[in-house]
């Protein structure tokens, strides 16, 4: 079969459901090839649905076993079942039950949506369109029903069983097997089922909510691991205090269950009361976990705890509407973590992943709003641009709002949409309630793809002491103005001035909602430089034209973290994009002025104002003709600049630090960011003396007390070409051969190597007996950090790494598309690069094109992604 460009579903094509189920009754006997799945689904017609119209049920891959109405067989004259499901020629234009029986074979299931096994363990993922690939069945998140799920199993295959819900209860059935009967009282989409079946072990912990329920909290693993599950647990119950006291929301069942699994194809899914994770970010130990990882667990964790109101009590009418649960509860997560951490910290994380994921997509072919219009394969949306730009549209609401009525809006969008399923418009009008507003230009942010320009250029007039800020935005596609909120303020020699004063600027911030505007500053009596978009108050790129000696002012004296950390970012750019010995200078010395006054103060902070921006920012800065060698070769020699001038600096940091640094570990903030600054150094360090570097990599190796010392020193020593370096990689190898979400730390590293190489050392660790295609952070780790964090070999102007992809594209794609399709997106830029490069990734993507019988999710990808223009 040749691949066509796959059909589209349309958002202006939305129409109710003919038909509506309020109750599921499911018995699912347990096996490893041959599950059987009995569903009562309790159906009734719509009365906002078209009327007389066929009953079509979803279904994907089943076998249909038995099929009944009000417990008389449905004829086979009555009915046709096809690939993409049942349908019911005449249904009854009455509430009816349909009892369906089918089978399915969980081992086989290499997609890992529907019912899979993953290690022995029996789980399931749903979302977005999985649960027809369990039963036949209204596969819309419009149609929410009430759940009863008895689960049967082999006593010793699943010793434990769960579903959502309440445990109602359990027992033995015959000699070997036994089972359990769980019930959701709150009616759900499909999306959000959920059961789990295997041998697992757990830690938990009682919670009381504000409302006096006594909740069960529980984190399951892999039996042994159980030590490796007390972070995530106490996140958990973080979590539920935080979203009780921030958002006024309080947990509404008996038990919460998380489940830790090892194959799973994204971080982890919010199923109603039983959250299922990829392990990778539920298990944490010193010995294994990286701070990153603490962090990424505690807001994934949070994530996915705060989807029980944003999501799931309140749940999406169509998938046009993702962003509506995901954009919203990133920024609740994201919320959460700057209160459990550093708020200026966090900030710049989440811009810096922005820019890092969400930007070049906006500027690519793979570029969508964040609410779309049409899709081919609803899996391919769950996009930076859906999650964290969807995330910064609410963001910029509360600036807008402010604070207070932020909260009332969301209380009243709660209120006025529990147990529904709703849609941005129903967001949106809870806010107008509150305030009286008309958000209606505020809106477009939903529907505007591409990231807009703010262009500003200051006027300073002494004689008035008046300063004029023209502010002007471009958007990439023609249109009406976007509502962009820009924090700004003015910054003198000596520090933020004080007394100005400014028309049209509220609590310090100016809501530019026309092409262009001034905005017109008096009593300034010094020429300041303008501080905007302070705490990125907007997801716009700015176009500000600063001296160096302008933008290290900001470094030094701004008010606002944020704009410290970008001013010294912007000059870093610059100095990338345009090498320049004579500025290198001034920048160093500027660093180390910084680093002199307030590295020890604030450690976290140094650390990210010393990390440079990456390659691949500086290659999302250029038009055109990115050629990654040359960014490569600027970006390290400013480094190596920097680390020979800051070395004496770095010393004195570190025998400042050593005396904490040498304590146990802890994962905290504070903690964390001294890691981060003498890490930040080392690799500094060693980009100016290779040598030097490399000794002291090898001698922090020795010393790490935990993982994130010790994998900070094998990057460093991974890019430094020697015997030391092949030795460090085999020791740390053999250390955590048994380790696998360890070794994924291990590949990546070593695919992520800048040298011609690298892609030898690939193909010799596909071949590693830890390495599994079939396991998707394995793949992730290898080919997929490659292919995003490696630009000099993954666009290798011979194209072998373009290659190298597109194979492991091929292969993967016969056994789980999803995660093929999200490996493919890779190519996003090609059109940006070079021409050698631009062709070689050209003639790949042919390749790829060529091959017989591609799934629709890469399909879509690649048709998106090779389309003219
Ligand atoms: N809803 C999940 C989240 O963001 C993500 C998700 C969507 C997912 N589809 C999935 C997870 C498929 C695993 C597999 O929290
Ligand atoms: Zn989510």
């Amino acid at each position: 079969m040749r691949t066509e460009t796959p059909p589209l579903v349309r958002l202006e094509n939305y129409r109710p459901s003919a038909f509506l189920i309020d109750r599921v009754d499911l018995d699912i006997r347990l096996d490893p090839h041959a599950t059987r799945i009995t569903a009562a689904l309790a159906l009734r017609p719509n009365p906002a649905g078209e009327d007389g119209a066929p009953l079509h049920l979803d279904g994907d891959d089943l076998t249909l076993v038995a099929l009944d109405l009000d417990g008389v067989p449905v004829p086979a004259g009555d009915m046709a079942v096809g690939p993409s499901g049942l349908t019911l020629h005449r249904p009854p234009r009455r509430p009816f039950v349909l009892r369906v029986v089918t089978e399915v074979d969980p081992t086989a299931n290499t997609r890992l949506m529907g019912l899979y096994r993953t290690e022995g363990v029996y789980c399931t993922q749903c979302e977005a369109d999985g649960f027809r690939r369990i039963t036949y069945f209204l596969d819309r998140p419009d149609v929410m029903a009430v759940y009863t799920t008895r689960i049967e199993a082999r006593r010793d295959e699943a010793p434990v069983l769960l579903g959502n819900g309440n445990p109602v209860e359990s027992g033995p059935v015959g000699e070997d097997r036994h089972y359990a009967v769980w019930h959701d009282p709150h009616p759900k989409p499909a999306y959000l089922f959920a059961i789990v079946g295997g041998r697992l072990g757990k830690v938990e912990a009682p919670f009381r909510t504000v409302e006096g329920r006594a909740v069960t909290c529980a984190v399951y693993v892999e039996p042994g691991k159980e030590d490796r599950a007390g972070y995530a647990l106490d996140a958990v119950i973080r979590s539920m205090e935080w979203d009780e006291r921030a958002f006024g929301r309080a947990y509404d069942l008996d038990v919460f269950n998380v489940v830790a699994v090892s194959a799973f194809n994204m971080g982890a899914m919010e199923n109603k009361g039983l959250n299922i994770f990829n392990d990778k970010y539920v298990l944490a130990v010193p010995e294994t976990a990286t701070d990153a990882d603490y962090a990424a667990i505690e807001a994934i964790i949070a994530h996915e705890y705060f989807h029980n109101w944003s999501g799931n009590r309140v749940t999406c009418r169509d998938w046009f509407q993702l962003c509506l649960k995901e954009g919203l509860t990133v920024f609740r997560d994201q919320e959460f973590s700057s209160d459990m951490r550093s708020r200026p910290v966090h900030r710049i994380g989440e811009v810096r992943s922005l820019r890092a994921r969400q930007f070049p997509e906006d500027a690519g072919p793979l570029r969508h709003p964040v609410r779309p219009t049409a899709y081919a394969e609803i899996n391919n949306f769950y996009t930076a641009t859906v999650y964290d730009k969807g995330a910064e549209i609410v963001r910029m609401l509360r600036t807008l709002v402010g604070g207070a009525a932020f909260r009332a809006g969301m209380d009243r969008y709660f209120a006025d949409n529990d147990g529904r399923a709703a849609t941005v418009e129903d967001f949106l009008a809870a806010f107008e309630a509150v305030t009286g507003r008309d958000l209606s230009a505020f809106a477009r942010w939903y529907e505007r793809p591409g990231t807009p320009r703010l262009s500003a250029t200051g006027a300073y007039d002494a004689a008035a002491s008046r300063y004029t800020l023209r502010l002007a935005q471009t958007l990439p596609v023609e249109g009406p103005p976007l509502v962009i909120p820009v924090a700004l303020g003015l910054v003198g020699a000596a520090g933020p001035l004080a007394g100005v004063a400014c028309a049209g600027v509220t609590d310090g911030v100016f809501v530019l909602d026309r092409a262009e505007a001034s905005v017109v500053f008096e009593n300034v009596t010094e020429e300041p430089v303008p501080s905007l978009l302070r705490d990125f108050s907007a997801p716009v790129r700015l176009d500000l034209a600063l001296s160096d000696a302008q933008r290290l002012r900001l470094l030094a004296h701004d008010s606002d973290p944020f704009n410290r950390w970008q001013a010294a970012q912007d000059v870093a750019l610059r100095l990338i994009l345009d090498p320049d010995p004579a500025r290198a200078g001034a920048f160093a010395e500027a660093l180390g002025t910084f680093l002199d006054g307030e590295a020890l103060a604030d450690p976290a902070f140094a650390a990210l104002v010393l990390a440079l921006p990456t390659e691949g920012e500086a290659a999302d800065a250029l038009p055109a003709d990115v050629d990654p060698d040359a960014i490569h070769r600027a970006r390290h020699a400013l480094r190596a600049h920097l680390g020979r001038t800051l070395r004496p600096r770095f010393e004195r940091i570190e025998a400042a630090l050593a005396p904490q640094v040498s304590a146990a570990y802890s994962p905290d903030a504070a903690s964390a960011g001294r890691r981060a600054l003498r890490n930040v150094a080392l690799d500094l360090i060693a980009a100016g003396d290779p040598g030097a570097g490399a000794a002291l990599a090898v001698r922090r190796l020795d010393e790490a007390g935990n993982m994130t010392d010790r994998l900070a020193a094998l990057a460093t020593i991974a890019q430094i070409p020697g015997e030391a370096r092949e030795a460090a990689l085999a020791a740390f190898g053999r250390r955590y051969a048994h380790e696998p979400l360890v070794l994924d730390k291990w590949f990546a590293i070593q695919a992520t190597i800048a040298e011609p190489g690298t892609l030898a050392r690939i193909e010799a660790l596909k071949a590693h007996p830890a390495f599994a295609m079939t396991n998707p952070n394995r793949v992730r780790a290898l080919i997929g950090s490659f292919s995003m964090a490696n630009p000099t070999q993954f666009a290798r102007a011979d194209g072998a790494g373009f290659a190298l992809v597109a194979e492991t594209v091929k292969t993967l794609d016969a056994a789980n598309p999803q995660v093929a399709a999200r490996l493919l997106t890779a190519f996003g830029s090609w059109r940006r690069l070079e021409k050698n490069r631009r062709v070689a990734a050209a003639e790949m993507l042919n390749r790829i094109k060529a091959v017989p019988g591609l799934s629709r999710d890469v399909a879509d990808i690649l048709s998106r992604t090779m389309k003219d223009g």
